[in-house]
């Protein structure tokens, strides 16, 4: 029998409350402004490091992610046996997920998703598609509703199966990973090579890989360029300081203006007006019937 999902989860994704790089310091202002914290709590990682969730989840996470960890997670989610359901009911199953960095509980999750597609469409009128993306690109968040813990769904991803890069956050986090004992995953390049490309790099395990898989798997009719922005939002590492670039190909490096810019209209930002979702449904229903209609295997 098929597993039933917990009806609401208390869900913190660290991508979207804590961001190291300088270019997102007016952004890390502003979530600062909407928390009890203050700059100085998100800049000191030495205050209070064991009970900043922020901290413990990316320490669970580069604990726990290893390529064996994400082979399991693979066999488990990738064959898409889960539920049935499609993108629109999806949506709103994302509202059961409790943002606990959010002190505004009143917002339903699917709001960040309007949000970031009515964004997407006043910049990209042209791009019905990509106003899409928009909607959907969190969507594989819903993992955390069927028992996943967060330090799989949420927060940024990076390789394995090569050397941890130290630009990726908390790196001291990964002294515990059992993958730096392993001495062909220890290298620059570890188990690839040269400009392998992206799609042949085994990623750690989340929102991005999974919501790629949902809709790869359900012939989802999207453009390449969507497909790389839902599969990399979160691969900050990457798209934000340049690493990795060693293991791109050339499609992976021309894509990547794209994973950038999609990036800037996910985080939240100053001039957030709400949507209304009520009256924006229709546009996005048809939008969903041109590209993924119907009930989508999960
Ligand atoms: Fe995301
Ligand atoms: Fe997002």
């Amino acid at each position: 029998m098929r597993p039933k999902p917990a009806e609401s989860v208390v869900l913190l994704d660290p991508s979207q409350i804590y961001r190291p790089e300088e270019e997102y310091s007016e952004y890390n202002e502003f979530i600062i402004s909407r928390t009890d914290k203050t700059v100085k709590d998100f800049r000191n990682y030495d205050v209070n490091l064991q009970t900043d969730k922020v901290h413990l989840t990316y320490r669970m996470m580069h604990e726990n992610q290893t390529m064996d960890f994400v082979k399991e997670k693979k066999e488990s989610w990738c064959c898409l046996d889960k539920f049935k359901m499609t993108i629109m009911e999806a949506v709103h199953m994302l509202d059961a997920l409790v943002d606990e960095s959010d002190p505004d509980t009143d917002l339903p999750n699917s709001v960040h998703a309007f949000q970031t597609a009515e964004r997407i469409r006043v910049a990209h009128p042209d791009k019905d598609w990509f106003h899409l993306i928009g909607l959907l690109h969190d969507l594989g968040k819903v993992m955390a509703l069927w028992g996943e813990p967060q330090y799989c769904v949420v927060g940024d991803t990076f390789p394995l199966g090569c050397k941890f890069s130290e630009n990726i956050v908390f790196p001291e986090t990964f002294t515990n990973n059992p993958d730096t004992k392993v001495a062909e995953y220890s290298s620059k390049y570890g188990i690839y090579e040269p400009n392998c490309g992206l799609d042949n790099i085994t990623m750690s395990w989340g929102h991005d890989e999974y919501m790629y898989q949902v809709l790869t798997g359900n012939n989802c009719k999207l453009p390449k360029e969507g497909l790389y922005m839902i599969r990399y939002h979160s691969f900050y590492p990457w798209h934000c300081n340049g690493d990795y670039n060693y293991l791109c190909n050339e499609e992976d490096r021309e894509m990547l203006k794209w994973v950038k810019e999609f990036n800037k209209f996910d985080l939240y930002s100053k001039s957030d007006a709400v949507p209304d979702v009520e009256a924006v449904t229709p546009y996005y229903e048809e939008l969903i019937a041109k590209y993924c209609p119907g009930q989508l295997s999960w």
